[in-house]
């Protein structure tokens, strides 16, 4: 699945059951997330300036949410960018597999939670731009 595109990308409005004594979010596998998740994985202690991704996945699909403060993600499909800040506990942001992605701009405590598709592989990430780009632009001859 290489021919992605960032208009592929889009912020799930999450479930919120709103309480006097606070707020709550829960997300099921194939329903609110429209994928089976394999793992969960969250960010934090983020130092001032820092920036996280740098990276494409090959096959797995994600919904990144801003349970704390927020951060930036940009997004990058080798034709097209395109940005998100994320800032609420209940927007998660799906991205499919071969999106290129950069988290800054984090707020001081920040914390993000990543819902993801498959469980840890390294050989699903593309973690050289140029390679990512020469895979999208292979990917749209043929
Ligand atoms: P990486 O995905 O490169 O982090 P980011 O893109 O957020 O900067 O992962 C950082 C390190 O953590 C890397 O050595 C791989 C390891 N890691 C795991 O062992 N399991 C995981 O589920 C994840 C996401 C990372």
């Amino acid at each position: 699945m290489t021919h992605t595109s960032v208009s592929d990308c889009r912020l799930l409005e999450l479930p919120r059951i709103e309480r006097p004594q606070g707020n709550l979010t829960a997300v099921e596998s194939g329903r609110e997330i429209p994928f089976a998740l394999a793992r969960v994985y969250y960010f934090y202690d983020i130092p001032g300036g820092e920036g996280r991704g740098g990276h494409a996945h090959r096959q797995l699909e994600q919904v990144i949410v801003a349970v704390m403060g927020s951060f930036e993600v940009v997004l990058d499909d080798g034709s097209g960018r395109r940005s998100f800040r994320l800032d609420r506990a209940y927007h998660g942001l799906y991205v499919p597999p071969m999106i290129w992605r950069e988290l800054e701009g984090f707020s001081s405590g920040g914390i993000g939670v990543v819902l993801a598709s498959e469980r840890y592989l390294e050989d699903d990430y593309i973690r050289d731009y140029d390679q990512f780009r020469v895979q999208k632009s292979g990917s749209s001859d043929g």
